[in-house]
C-alpha cells in the first residue's frame, strides 16, 4: 500500500478553503493508502502564538480531522511536536539545503516583505525544510495539499534528489520522493477570500467576513456569504479571471454539494445573485453542522486523547526508522549496534 503524509497547522479554526483543498481529499484516500494525517504544532510557532490557545487548538484540529470523517482505524492521526524524529530530520534537511532555495519561496518573501525581513522568526525561512522532514520521514509517495503549497512541494522533490545522490546510490536510493496531489481550480486547490476574490481564503485573515471557519455558527455563515463580494453582471457562471468572486462561490457549492459545476449554473441559469448565495448558504450550512455536532462531542471525550495518543506512538516507530537511515548517511553520532 502507498503512504500519504498530509498536515494542518493548528494557528486557527480550519476555514472551509483547508476543508475543500485539503481535509476533504484526506477522507477520499484514507481507504486506498496508508495514511499519516498531522497536526503540524511546530510549524504554528513560526510567528507568535498565544500558547493556552495554542494548545487549545491543537485538541480543536484533532477533533475536526475525526469529525470530517478520517477514521483513525484506517489513518494515523497525530500531533507533529509529540514525534521528536521531525524536528531532528529537519535540522538533517536545513544542512543539506542551499539558502537561496529557502529566500525563494513565496511564502517567506511575502511575509518577510510585509513585517520586514530583520524582524522576522528565523523559523519561518526554515520552515520549509521542517515540512519537507514530516513528508519523508513516512516514506511518503502522496501528499494532498491546497495549490498554495505546490512549491514545497517542489523542494521537497530537489531535496529527495540531492540527498539520495549525494549520500546513496542510484540502485539503493535512501529517501522516497513524494509527488503532490492538488485538485484542481475549479475543484477547490485553491479557494479564495469571500471579501477579496483575487486573494486565498486563510484562517489568519484580519477580516473575518473573508473566510467561513469550519466551526462558524450557521447564521454567521449565513451572513458572510451574504455579503461574499461578486459583480454586477448577475449572470452565475463559472470565469475566474473575470468574474472571481462568483466563480469562488460556484467552487463552494459544487465542493459542498458534490455537484458539478455544470450543473449547479444550468440550475440557476434563470436565478439572480441573492437567490444562488441564499441556497449556497444552506449547502454550507447543511455540510457543516453534522460535522460540528461529532465535533463538539469529540472534544470532550477520552477518545480522542487514546486517538492522539496511539497516533503518536505509531508515527513515531516509522519516523525513527527513517531518521536512523538519514543519521547514518550523514554520520552522526556512533555506528549503531546490529
Ligand atoms: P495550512 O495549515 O496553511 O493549510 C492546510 C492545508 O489547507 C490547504 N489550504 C487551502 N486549500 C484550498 N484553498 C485555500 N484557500 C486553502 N488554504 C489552505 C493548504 O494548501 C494545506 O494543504 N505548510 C502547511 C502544513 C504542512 C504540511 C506538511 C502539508 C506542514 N507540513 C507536510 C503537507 C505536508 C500549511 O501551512 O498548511
Amino acid at each position: 500500500m502507498k503512504t500519504i503524509f498530509s498536515g494542518i497547522q493548528p494557528s486557527g479554526i480550519p476555514t472551509i478553503g483547508n476543508y475543500i483543498g485539503a481535509m476533504k481529499q484526506f477522507v477520499q484516500l484514507q481507504d486506498d493508502y496508508q495514511c499519516y494525517f498531522c497536526i503540524v504544532d511546530e510549524h504554528a510557532i513560526t510567528v507568535p502564538q498565544d500558547r493556552l490557545k495554542l494548545r487549545e487548538q491543537i485538541l480543536q484540529l484533532a477533533a475536526l480531522y475525526i469529525a470530517v470523517g478520517i477514521d483513525p482505524k484506517k489513518a494515523t492521526i497525530f500531533i507533529q511536536s509529540e514525534v521528536s524524529a521531525h524536528a531532528e530530520a529537519a535540522w538533517i534537511v536545513q544542512c543539506n539545503i542551499p539558502l537561496g532555495e529557502l529566500e525563494r519561496m513565496t511564502q517567506f518573501k511575502d511575509k518577510s516583505q510585509k513585517t520586514g525581513r530583520t524582524s522576522v522568526n528565523a523559523g519561518l525561512l526554515t520552515y520549509p525544510p521542517l515540512m519537507v522532514a514530516d513528508i519523508i520521514l513516512y516514506n511518503s509517495n502522496l501528499v494532498p495539499v491546497g495549490e498554495d503549497q505546490k512549491q514545497h512541494l517542489e523542494l521537497t522533490r530537489d531535496f529527495v534528489d540531492r540527498f539520495n545522490s549525494r549520500y546513496g546510490t542510484p540502485k539503493q536510493p535512501i529517501l522516497v520522493s513524494p509527488e503532490v496531489k492538488i485538485a484542481k481550480k475549479d475543484s477547490g486547490g485553491r479557494v479564495m477570500s469571500l471579501q477579496e476574490p483575487t486573494k486565498k481564503m486563510s484562517k489568519s485573515d484580519t477580516n473575518r467576513k473573508g473566510f467561513i471557519s469550519m466551526l462558524d455558527e450557521p447564521d454567521v455563515i449565513r451572513k458572510k456569504i451574504k455579503s461574499a463580494v461578486t459583480d454586477s453582471s448577475g449572470i452565475i457562471e463559472y470565469d475566474p479571471d473575470n468574474k472571481p468572486g462568483i466563480s469562488n462561490l460556484l467552487v463552494i457549492y459544487s465542493a459542498m454539494s458534490d455537484l458539478p459545476i455544470s450543473d449547479i449554473t444550468a440550475k440557476y441559469h434563470d436565478s439572480g445573485y441573492a437567490e444562488f448565495k441564499a441556497d449556497l448558504a444552506e449547502v454550507v450550512v447543511n455540510k457543516l453542522e453534522p460535522i460540528q455536532t461529532h465535533y463538539k462531542e469529540l472534544l470532550v471525550s477520552d477518545e480522542l486523547q487514546t486517538i492522539l495518543d496511539d497516533g503518536a506512538i505509531d508515527a513515531q516507530k516509522v519516523a525513527d526508522r527513517t531518521l536512523q537511515k538519514m543519521r547514518n548517511a550523514v554520520g552522526l553520532g556512533r555506528k549503531p549496534k546490529r
